[in-house]
């Protein structure tokens, strides 16, 4: 069943990385034509901001961006997007008049390298320039997790055999779009103090924004100081006489605040700098001790095969940088802050995928990724209010309102006309997999505060919608859920999706169980709710009705549940038949095309038994395994997929099968198997990654009276050891072959 087609050796690791090199990736050479890739995968966030791990110097064709959570903008196109912000990278270096760049002289080595631990990315180049002057460089930077306001580089020099002038510029770049969309009018730029500054404003929300940069020399009596004023592009020079030898540095520390955080954002990011009575050393400290912190809690340890610990802890530094630190109204998208695709909007994929490795191991950030869900309810009434229907719908694509941007067209590859995508319309089960991440908080934390005042609120009405949304079939006796589109996208405007269904209920019954709780231990706050909600007896005796007459059967023979009606009859097509390959299915049988047959783009019954394992029994799994995962198209479908599938795979003890979809997962961007990491991470693949460890390999369940732990880790894997928190408690499973 492999249908794992690496498309390139591995790029980004050593085949075989040595236990020290599980905490680093390194890169070896300077390859112009991959770029992107390498920017997706060296990106550094805090939290607030992300940049791409784009060149201080830019080259051609290169894709810089910063992201910073929450900075959308919907000028000039047809839906909102995170507005790629002026780069505060640009970092020149000129050695005697001779500007340094990786095109031009000679590399005589190169290495890139990301810490993972510190949260570092440096890079040291042994550089011959045309005019044959030597110099040895080494430039680290970091995006601070200490105080997300700050980023930082620091750049050394070395002249191996002249004595020269050496100089830095520093800049700060307004003129940069998102591709070829152009987010921001420049309000101003300028010095201060030795302070370079620009302001600028989105031009369709208005959000300002204002950058600093400070640049320090070292040694500083000697250098000389200036700055160049180019429109909306300042830049601070040092220009300093170098000494064969003799190593001297430049540092350029950047404060960076939106209208978001700060009325003032250009005088408060100024004075930020002004005010700040450090240094690059110790503000690298202060970063490099948060990184640590977090580490000691969400890191997941496996000895015995590094390249599965590199690739885990490539993906966790990902998603905790990701994750909005002092921010309830943003959340974490399917490329994180690493990539223009996907425009920064808010899928699926945080709640199913991401949240649980934060609801277990920083419950304070899970809670930070479902207050954005509580903020943005009335967006989900909106759209639920203008699709005819009642309570709360959440947008299947949501931004800073939580009303749906999904485009409802896009152009498709190499033809005319564009194509209809009918998610934003019709991708429901959104609304119930963001009740059942609160649900899952709940569970695990006991976070009474946070079901109380806003959770039950998200779940009941959430629960109203359905209410509204089901139809009676009187001449079937049962309700249904028409014209829907499930996980499995090769199939849209089905009938019935199983998945949809079966959520619902499950959905529907919780939130009968949430009111009752409420009105037991939190009475005024249901009475509240009431109001509110407008929940009468009637609203509850109907979710009743529903769950229990919704259409969701389980075959009583075969234990198989059809993904929708009609499913079976689709045309089926042996997959092993279309190997060798290097593009999906839908791109190989068109959307047309695959949607006629059973072909599945990622799990989608098969979810159930990710999300809802306890309400089925173990032939209901293996049955609906059996049926499903062969038909699924694993290495070019959804990058969802493969850490279902390995979690399942442990589920009805198939290890190799489990591994294999571990693989796929964990490689996913390091060894760019779909082609498409230049566009950035793939996030929902990582928190599906941890999943398929912790709850996969590590065997972890947690249940009402509590947690157990029935590790069945790889034959090879020596140590499997991962922390997570119980309600409140910090619990450890330490897995080791031996005893
Ligand atoms: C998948 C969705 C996912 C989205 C964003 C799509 O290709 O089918 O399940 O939410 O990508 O990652």
């Amino acid at each position: 069943m492999s249908q794992h087609l690496p498309r390139e050796a591995a790029l980004y690791h050593s085949p075989s990385p040595s236990p020290a090199d599980t905490w680093r990736i390194t890169e070896s050479a300077f390859a112009p034509t991959r770029q992107h890739t390498g920017e997706s995968l060296f990106t550094l966030s805090n939290g607030h901001l992300g940049t791409r791990g784009a060149f201080e110097e830019g080259y051609p064709g290169d894709w810089p961006a910063t992201f910073i959570h929450g900075i959308y903008d919907d000028a000039l196109i047809g839906c909102t997007e995170l507005a790629n912000a002026p780069n505060w990278l640009p970092f020149d270096l000129l050695v005697e008049g001779e500007r340094f760049r990786l095109d031009h002289g000679e590399v005589l080595s190169y290495r890139r390298e990301l810490d993972m631990f510190h949260g570092l990315l440096t890079r040291t180049v042994r550089w011959r320039s045309p005019a044959g002057r030597t110099v040895d460089i080494a430039i680290e930077r970091f995006a601070s997790l200490a105080d997300p306001h700050l980023c930082a580089i620091r750049y050394e020099v070395t002249p191996l055999d002249f004595d020269g002038a050496i100089e830095w510029r520093a800049g700060l770049n307004g003129h940069v779009g998102n591709r070829d969309t152009l987010h921001w009018d420049i309000l101003g730029h300028g010095e201060r103090h030795g302070i370079v500054w620009l302001h600028s404003r989105t031009r369709g929300t208005g959000i300002e924004l204002g950058q600093a940069a400070r640049l320090t020399v070292a040694p500083a009596g000697e250098s000389e100081r200036f700055c160049l004023d180019c429109n909306g592009y300042p830049q601070a020079v040092g220009r300093v006489r170098a000494r064969r030898g003799q190593p001297i540095s430049a540092e350029k520390i950047v404060s960076v605040f939106s209208l978001r955080e700060s009325p003032e954002a250009r005088i408060t990011a100024i004075e930020k700098l002004q005010g700040l009575g450090v240094g690059y050393d110790n503000l690298r400290a202060a970063h490099a001790g948060e990184w640590e912190k977090y580490w000691r809690v969400s890191d997941v340890v496996i000895e015995g095969d590094d390249e599965a610990q590199q690739a885990v802890r490539f993906g966790l530094f990902h998603l905790l940088a990701a994750a909005p630190r002092h921010d309830e109204w943003v959340s974490i998208g399917p490329k994180a802050l690493s990539g223009f695709a996907y425009r920064g909007h808010v899928f699926w994929d945080t709640e199913i995928f991401m949240l649980p490795f934060f609801t277990l191991t920083q419950p304070e950030l899970a809670r930070n990724l479902l207050m954005y869900r509580y903020h943005t309810l009335p967006g989900a009434r909106r759209k639920a209010a203008a699709n005819g229907f009642e309570g709360a719908q959440y947008a299947w694509e949501s931004a800073d309102t939580g009303d749906e941007v999904t485009p409802a067209w896009v152009p498709r590859r190499n033809q005319r006309e564009p194509v209809r995508i009918w998610t934003g319309d019709l991708e429901l089960h959104i609304s119930s997999d963001v009740a059942y991440a609160v649900w899952q908080y709940w569970q695990a934390t006991g976070d009474e505060v946070l079901l109380a005042n806003y959770g039950a609120e998200i779940i009941l009405d959430t629960a109203v919608f359905w209410g509204s949304r089901a139809e009676w079939n009187a001449d079937k006796g049962r309700y249904e859920i028409k014209d829907v589109v499930g996980p499995d996208e090769y199939h849209d405007r089905v009938n019935n999706n199983a998945f949809t269904n079966h959520l619902v209920r499950w959905h529907l019954e919780t939130a009968q169980a949430v009111w009752r709780w409420l009105e037991q231990n939190h009475p005024a706050r249901a009475d509240a709710l009431a109001a509110k909600l407008k929940l009468q007896t009637q609203t509850f005796a109907l979710w009743a009705d529903v769950a229990t007459r919704l259409c969701a059967p389980v075959d009583p023979v075969t234990s198989l549940i059809e993904q929708f009606d009609g499913y079976f009859e689709r045309r089926d097509v042996n997959l092993a038949e279309h190997l060798p390959r290097a593009a999906s299915m839908q791109v190989l049988l068109g959307i047309e095309g695959v949607n006629q047959t059973q072909i599945l783009k990622q799990p989608d019954a098969l979810m159930l038994f990710f999300m809802l394992r306890d309400r089925y029994d173990a032939r209901t799994l293996r049955a609906n395994w059996d049926y499903y995962a062969p038909r699924t198209d694993h290495a070019y479908g959804s990058s969802l997929g493969p850490a279902v599938h390995s979690l399942l795979a442990c589920e009805i003890g198939e290890p190799e099968a489990a591994y294999e979809h571990f693989r796929r997962a964990a490689q996913a961007d390091l060894d760019d198997v779909r082609g498409n990491t230049a566009d950035g991470i793939h996030a929902a693949s990582i928190g599906g990654l941890w999943q398929a460890v912790v709850f996969g390999f590590g065997g972890l369940r947690l249940a009402r009276e509590g947690w157990t732990a029935t590790p069945r880790p790889p034959a090879h894997w020596q140590r499997l050891a991962f922390r997570f928190y119980y309600r409140g408690k910090l619990e450890e499973v330490d897995w080791r072959r031996d005893g």
